[in-house]
């Protein structure tokens, strides 16, 4: 069996759900379930004896370490963490915590378990460690995509903690020997994702007849990646990847903001036409930009592509409208999201713009 920390999120909760179409190999699920933690996409795991949900902090190296030595996974995939820039923006402490003293306190507890295993499991044993593209800072409109290589440059207490969290890991292999890896992904899209982010905040906006904030000039590039082609490719990583390396993860996607806006206006303008006719594009507004907003992110993928042969399945335009579909079919989920904490969150952000 595996573990997995952060698995009731948006992309953890995604990986869970794929992990187990995909093969019968048990997971344990670790979650603090903060705001972003949600059981309700879990939902059609609830009898399924190969999913094991428990609530804890992977900061709590004690239950951690208790966990490890009952269950004995052959991996640990480390999704959790604090994720929105805003967020981090408005209070980092929580980001500095989770992200960078959590991931210590479970890089800690994994590595007194893998310490004990038997010489083969402990050949065999992964730490897989999830994060950003956002650590690598922003590009001018010329740069070459962000590699492996490429120096670490974070700009918002959100990618710095992520950053922290890179280099403690990459530290524990070169130190401990802990066979680590890391993966550096790209904006994230699709089924389940906590509509802070731009486009289900926007698709459900949309729908509730609110403005569409946009931050700035809406000119900022995104590389988005459909979250089951991250899926698929952390699995691949999983398997094949060699221990101490990074892999870029990306789609080749590049976007301004404001054109993702369009194109979610333009596809629910055809599959939800608005009731007096008009078009969605309507709705967009222009808001103060983020402080300290990257301009421009582009993933460079191909060693990933050379080394393991890996590339997204989905392209934006499919990858956009399924993500779009699964909004207007699961009015459930949306539902139970919209009005617990978001609430509180839609008022600190946006305030009368709201
Ligand atoms: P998310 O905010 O949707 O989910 C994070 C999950 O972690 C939640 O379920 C939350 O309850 C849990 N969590 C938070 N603090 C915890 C703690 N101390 N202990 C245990 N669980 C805790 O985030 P996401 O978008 O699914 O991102 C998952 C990971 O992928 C993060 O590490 C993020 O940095 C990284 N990432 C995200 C994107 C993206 O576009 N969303 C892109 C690249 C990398
Ligand atoms: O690049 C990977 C990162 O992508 C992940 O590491 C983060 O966890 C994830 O949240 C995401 O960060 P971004 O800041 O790029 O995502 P967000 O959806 O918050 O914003 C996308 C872009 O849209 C960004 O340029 C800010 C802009 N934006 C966002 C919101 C919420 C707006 O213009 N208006 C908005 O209301």
């Amino acid at each position: 069996m595996i573990l997995v920390t952060g698995g009731a999120g948006f992309i953890g909760g995604n990986f869970v759900l794929d992990w187990l179409n995909q093969s019968n190999e048990a997971i344990i699920n670790l979650d603090k379930l903060t705001y972003a933690g949600n059981l309700d996409t879990l939902i059609s795991l609830k009898d399924d004896p190969r999913h094991r949900f428990i609530r804890g902090d992977i900061g709590d190296r004690e239950l951690i370490g208790r966990l490890l030595v009952e269950f004995k996974p052959r991996a640990v995939v480390n999704f959790a963490a604090e994720s929105h820039v805003d967020r981090s923006i408005h209070g980092p402490s929580e980001f500095i915590q989770t992200n960078i003293v959590g991931t210590f306190n479970l890089l800690e507890a994994v590595r007194d378990y893998w310490n004990g295993l038997p010489a083969r499991e402990r050949e065999a044993f992964r730490f897989l460690h999830v994060s950003t593209d956002e650590v690598y800072g922003t590009l001018e409109p010329t740069d070459h995509p962000f590699s492996e290589t490429t120096a670490y440059r974070p700009n918002s207490p959100y990618s710095a903690s992520k950053a922290a969290s890179d280099h403690l890991v990459r530290a524990w292999h070169h130190t401990y020997g802990l066979p680590v890896l890391t993966t550096n992904c790209s904006n994230n899209y699709g089924p389940y994702h906590f509509p802070e982010k731009l486009i289900p905040l926007v698709i459900l906006n949309a729908l509730a007849e609110k403005p569409l904030p946009i931050y700035g000039d809406g000119q900022q590039i995104r590389d988005w990646l459909f979250v089951k082609d991250h899926c698929s490719a952390l699995r691949r990583i999983l398997e094949a990847g060699t221990t101490g390396e990074t892999y870029n993860v990306g789609g080749w996607n590049e976007k301004a903001n404001l054109d993702v806006v369009r194109a979610i206006c333009a596809l629910l303008d055809e599959l939800k036409p608005r009731a007096d006719g008009r078009p969605y594009a309507e709705q967009i507004t222009f808001v103060t930009d983020r402080p300290g907003h990257d301009r421009r992110y582009a993933i460079d993928a191909r060693k990933l592509e050379r080394e393991l042969g890996w590339k997204p399945a989905d392209t934006f335009e499919t990858g956009l409208r399924k993500t779009v579909m699964w909004y207007l079919a699961n009015a459930r989920w949306v539902q139970n999201v919209t009005s617990g904490a978001y609430l509180d969150w839609v008022q600190i952000q946006y305030g009368e713009q709201s």
